[in-house]
């Protein structure tokens, strides 16, 4: 290999594939891998929405569903190969909601296809995105369905990072900035303490998990939070400073509402995971126990204010 030739091959383009890319989050994680110089292959449903996307820039699409594993099997064998997937993909969740069929599949065998699939064509190494305390809550299917899949993930011998991340600070589509512009920060849990991230700090740290970090960093979970865990007045209190006029914490759900969770549940089959997973939030287990591990892959952890500045400016709310 002469020196030109060298230098052609440190400069080829790295190609991450993004599962779930056309979600919220996904579409951070996006922006964040091209921020790093990445090419992405946005892996998409045939019936995905691109348009985020190709305004972003992306070109390279690969359409495959998680519940098809021949599907899989050509996203990830794709040419260029990939060094890296992201899977941010969700089946519980309401955007997914819109898709008819069955999409509580996609958090259980969808998973184990993707894994499966990613192990049999070699892919270097799969970042999950995962939840906090996932392996405590075996009774929230979708928390639960993470911690299997980080199981099934070290099982099959696949290198991986899982990012077990807090409740997104912004959560999705804009309904925080909304309320907030109108003096509130909408509380899920009342009374409660919870770890929170803002989710572009999560894609970053998904994207640096893709690109950057050593392959000894592998093949293990780790928290993904601010460095407090906050309940609703402590954020409302962070908004209130940087925003300079009040802004205070009010239950995002009526406790009429909460009482009757049960029968919502009955009522609507699809709300039955959302409603465990929050009655679990609100018995207070959405903290991390773990040590330094996020300090040591990706810095200082960010502050729950400048979480909070931050995200006021990217909404133009300041
Ligand atoms: N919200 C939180 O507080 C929180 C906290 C911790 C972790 N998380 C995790 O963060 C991740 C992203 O959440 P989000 O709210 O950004 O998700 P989202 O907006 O609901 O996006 C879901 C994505 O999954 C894709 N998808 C669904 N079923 C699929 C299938 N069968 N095959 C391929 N793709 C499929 C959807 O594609 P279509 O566009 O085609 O429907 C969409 O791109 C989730 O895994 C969630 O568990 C969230």
């Amino acid at each position: 290999m002469n020196p030109g030739d060298k230098k052609e091959k440190f400069m080829e383009t790295r190609i991450v594939t993004v599962v779930g890319a056309s979600g919220t989050l996904g579409a951070e994680i996006v922006r964040a891998l091209l921020e790093k110089g990445a090419q992405v292959r946005a892996m998409v449903r045939a019936t995905s929405d691109r348009t985020k996307l190709e305004s972003l820039g992306v070109t390279d699409f690969v359409v495959a569903d998680l519940r098809d594993p021949g599907s899989l099997q050509r996203a990830m064998t794709a040419e260029p190969r990939a060094v890296a997937v992201v899977a941010s993909a969700a089946g519980f969740s309401a955007h997914t909601a819109r898709t008819k069929g069955d999409n509580s599949r996609t958090d259980t065998e969808g998973y184990r296809n993707l894994v499966d699939a990613a192990r049999n064509a070699g892919m270097p190494r799969v970042v999950l995105i995962s939840i906090l305390e996932c392996d405590k809550a075996p009774g929230v299917p979708h928390f639960s369905q993470k911690f299997v899949t980080e199981k099934y993930l070290a099982e099959k011998g696949q290198p991986y990072l899982a990012l077990r991340a807090g409740a997104f600070l912004d959560r999705a589509r804009d309904v925080v900035a909304q309320r907030v512009r109108k003096g509130v920060f909408p509380d899920i849990a009342p009374g409660v303490a919870l770890d929170m991230i803002y989710s572009p700090d999560l894609a970053r740290y998904a994207a640096a998990a893709a690109l950057d970090l050593p392959a000894s960093a592998l093949n293990q979970s780790v928290d993904i939070r601010c460095n407090v865990p906050a309940t609703g007045p402590m954020v409302a209190a962070a908004f209130t400073r940087v925003l300079g006029r009040p802004v205070v914490a009010k239950p995002v759900l009526p406790p009429l509402f909460v009482a009757l969770f049960p029968l919502a549940g009955w009522l609507v089959p699809r709300l039955r995971d959302q409603i465990k997973a929050l009655a679990w939030i609100r018995k207070g287990g959405y903290v991390s126990h773990e040590g330094n591990k996020q300090r040591d892959l990706f810095g200082e952890l960010p502050t729950v204010e400048d979480s909070v500045a931050r995200y006021c400016r990217d909404k133009g709310l300041i």
